[in-house]
């Protein structure tokens, strides 16, 4: 017996492979997006890997060629001055930005085709938990670098912890471990990015995927219309060894491909450029996937306030918290505020429900003119137009796809 035939015997992996290596896997490029997200995740992990071999956790000062600065900032500038560092960094810079792009697009597939219906409500709820905490590692990685920008950006964070009502001033100082910036809080943040983040996203995502195997994907919407009724059970796809596993290792060297070929020509966040922290403070904005919560800010007038249950709610918190929150528990409300057909199989064609369409296109909208908010002063639009533009464009966005898809023939599910 070969040393494969002993080892599969004595684990009993033929009941495995027989379960599991022969799950169906549907071959749709829209399907690939979440899958790009785990490949971006698996890079991000390499490349912060090597990365952590350099790098300095600590904001103590030390005496470089163009004077005092953080210990923290000269690792990242001498990172960049190695012969892979720059490329490394800037690769890690990159996937962070495609995995965040990769799961909002993943996220529009889902809810366009109505992938989130019932038994998949866990799976869509879990999605967002994900979505949430990448971004979280994303900011807890922000401040790493203790460049002038990396300081302001993680003030603004703090200000806007503080602002939230009865527990605010003492969930930031926990968080970030005193009043910020302390000494203590890159070797905080570090310690939430290198170790909490990695291993909550695995374990999130581990669970995303068990969740998936055992309820099976939606088969893709042109299947329905090829299959016999008698075959409605099928389900249509590549076995996942040895094709599907072939096709995920094909997209995984893509994602390194594409990550490195932008490293090697867009450099992302040069920290040289913006040089140590300094007492004055720069103008900084966010990176695209939290602008609107920049234009929400931005929107809101800066003495507004009001009084709830002894707290005061501030226009920071109103901007950063209010207006976000209703936005989250609407899209965690999806498969209970969607009352269409109850459980899916096929994932439906976007312009099934004119009324989803209509409501997901004007919430997309939403957040584009809110990020269209965080440039406002650049383009030289004043609040009132930008106010108009948030208000109007989503409303017309909803109308417009509404009738375009059919909702006024009484389609509207
Ligand atoms: C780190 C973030 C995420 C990763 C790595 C991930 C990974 C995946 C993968 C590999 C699949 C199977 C392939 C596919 O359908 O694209 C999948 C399916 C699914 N994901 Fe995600 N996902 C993430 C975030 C999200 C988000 C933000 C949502 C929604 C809010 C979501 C909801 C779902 C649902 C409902 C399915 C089943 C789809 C179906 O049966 O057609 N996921 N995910």
């Amino acid at each position: 017996m070969s040393i494969g035939g002993w080892v599969t015997g004595r684990l009993g992996l033929d009941r495995l492979r027989a379960k599991y290596l022969g799950k169906p896997f549907p071959v749709h490029s829209t399907f690939f997006l979440g899958e790009i997200a785990l490949f971006c995740f698996v890079v991000l992990v390499g490349t912060g890997m090597y990365l952590a071999l350099f790098y300095e956790p600590s904001a103590a000062s030390i005496t470089g060629g163009a004077g005092p600065m953080p210990l923290a900032y000269a690792s990242i500038v001498a990172i960049d001055a190695t012969p892979f560092g720059a490329l490394v960094r800037r690769m890690h810079h990159w996937a962070a930005q495609l995995m965040i792009a990769s799961i909002v697009l993943h996220l529009m597939r889902i809810y366009f085709t109505a992938s989130y219906k019932k038994p998949r409500e866990v799976n869509w709820i879990l999605g967002l938990v994900l979505l949430g905490a990448t971004i979280g590692a994303s900011f807890a990685g922000y401040l790493l670098p203790y460049d002038q920008f990396s300081v302001t950006a993680t003030a603004i964070g703090y200000g806007i912890a503080r602002s939230v009502p009865w527990v605010g001033p003492a969930l930031a100082d926990y968080g970030f471990a005193g009043a910020f910036p302390s000494p203590s809080s890159v070797p905080r943040f570090f310690a939430y990015h290198v170790v909490w983040a990695p291993l909550a996203l695995s374990g999130l995502i581990a669970l995303h995927l068990v969740i998936l195997l055992k309820q099976k994907h939606t088969e893709p919407a042109a299947a329905r219309a090829v299959r016999a009724p008698a075959d409605a059970h099928l389900i249509e796809g590549v076995p996942l060894w040895p094709q599907q596993a072939s096709l995920m290792a094909v997209l995984m060297l893509v994602v390194i491909a594409v990550t490195a070929v932008l490293s090697a020509f867009l450099p992302v966040h040069p920290s040289a450029f913006y040089g140590p922290p300094q007492p004055i403070t720069p103008e900084v904005k966010p990176d695209w996937y939290l602008l609107w919560v920049y234009g929400a800010l931005r929107l809101i007038p800066g003495g507004l306030s009001f009084r709830f249950l002894g707290a005061t709610i501030g226009s920071e918190a109103i901007g950063a918290m209010l207006v976000p929150g209703i936005l989250a528990l609407a899209i965690v409300l999806v498969p209970w505020l969607d009352r269409g057909t109850s459980s899916l199989y096929y994932a439906e064609s976007p312009t099934a429900s004119p009324r989803r369409l209509a409501f997901g296109l004007a919430v997309v909208t939403l957040f584009l003119a809110l990020s269209l908010a965080g440039f406002g002063a650049e383009l030289g639009l004043g609040v009132p137009v930008l106010w108009v533009i948030t208000l109007a464009a989503p409303l017309l966005v909803w109308w417009g796809s509404y009738l375009l898809a059919g909702g006024r023939r009484g389609a509207g599910a």
